[in-house]
């Protein structure tokens, strides 16, 4: 069954490419392309062959999602109805070099891939943030390149990183809203949220826009002290032991709630529903079969949830997509993060 959704994901992330490549969102008449952006990360981080352009370093998860049933109000989606669907996901930190030391400023990810016995599938990609830092493909371009470490310092150029916040007061206004929520322990006890906005629909064919959040019902062990892979070594052990759970928390957004911009919070009294549990019991190196052969498109949405016009998604298809094929067709090397070498 993974083979086949890794199949399924290499169909569909091309797919779903096409059709961004097709809005112009980005393209050859437009001044970024997919291949500018696997460039832009080559050049920040270097080539490493095999690995995701971006979340380099990750491990893969296995477990299932229990519904509550209390979805389907706001959407006719099979995994909001009665039921349990299997679920394949991966944890990561954001960055192309998939052998960085784990650090608590990297944001953390989780991508999940839910499968339902019809064969359709609900994939999401989320970060351990309250917004997103950017609000425009632009804007992530510029603020990678920025980001650039100068290898006198081993850290960003400060002048450059002045010049683009400058230029982006929107990412200095995101920033200042990340500042406010310092990062939780681990990955067990972080909050994933999807930042961008979607649409519910349910059978009456009505729309709702909503921003989801995995909200950890468990605290984090400690991250052992000197390891390379202190926040990944504290998951897999926990892991091992006891189950790890997150409710899936739907935010209804009301009228005049942004929904293109995902440096903009919205207001915290939004009414939220409990959508159902997720449950992770198995974790894996990455390698054929498991979560490194899935691409975590943001587009690939079951009948029910639909995009927002939000242009972060339709580039992040398509750079997904890029990133995706690039990887699946090199040579593949063993990842940082290996499961049976962390103690008990
Ligand atoms: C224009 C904006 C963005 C660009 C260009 C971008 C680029 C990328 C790339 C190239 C990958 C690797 C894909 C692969 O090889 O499978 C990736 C992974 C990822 N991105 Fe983004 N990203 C963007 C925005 C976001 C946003 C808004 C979020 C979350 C709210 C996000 C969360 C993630 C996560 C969690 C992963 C790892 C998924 C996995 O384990 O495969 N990204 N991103």
């Amino acid at each position: 069954m993974l083979l086949g959704l890794g199949a399924v994901g290499a169909f569909l992330a091309v797919d779903f490419g096409a059709v961004a490549y097709a809005n112009k969102w980005i393209g050859p008449q437009a001044e970024l392309t997919r291949q500018t952006f696997i460039d832009g990360f080559r050049r920040v981080y270097g080539l490493h062959p095999g690995f995701r352009r971006n979340h380099a370093k990750g491990v893969a998860v296995t477990g299932r999602f229990d519904s509550s049933g209390n979805g389907s109000e706001l959407s006719r989606a099979a995994v909001f109805g009665p039921g349990h669907s299997s679920v394949t996901g991966r944890f990561s930190l954001s960055g192309g070099d998939p052998f960085m030391a784990d650090t608590a400023a990297a944001a953390r990810g989780l991508g999940l891939a839910f499968a339902f016995p019809d064969g359709t599938q609900w994939r999401t990609a989320m970060l351990n943030l309250p917004v997103f830092p950017d609000n425009s493909p632009q804007g992530f371009y510029d603020r990678l390149l920025a980001s650039k470490t100068v290898p006198a310092t081993g850290k960003p150029d400060p002048a450059a990183m002045s010049a683009f916040l400058t230029a982006h007061p929107e990412t200095a206004a995101a920033m200042a809203v990340i500042k406010q929520h310092a990062p939780t322990r681990g990955f067990a006890d972080s909050t994933f949220s999807s930042l961008t906005t979607f649409y519910l629909v349910n059978d009456a064919g009505r729309h709702t826009p909503v921003r989801w959040s995995f909200v950890p019902l468990q605290a984090a062990l400690p991250a052992p002290p000197g390891s390379d892979n202190a926040l990944f070594d504290a998951l897999i052990r926990q892991i091992r032991g006891v189950p790890l759970q997150w409710r899936l928390m739907l935010t209804v957004g009301e009228p005049g709630d942004p929904v293109l911009d995902a440096t903009l919070p919205w207001p915290s009294d939004r009414r939220t529903i409990d959508a159902g549990t997720l449950t992770l019991t198995g974790v894996k190196t990455e390698r054929r079969g498991n979560a490194r052969d899935i691409n975590f498109d943001p587009l690939v949405l079951p009948d029910g949830i639909e995009p927002s016009d939000d242009p972060l998604l339709s580039a992040r298809s398509a750079v997904y997509a890029a990133s995706y094929r690039a990887r699946t067709g090199e040579p593949k090397f063993p990842s940082a993060v290996q499961v049976d070498e962390v103690a008990q």
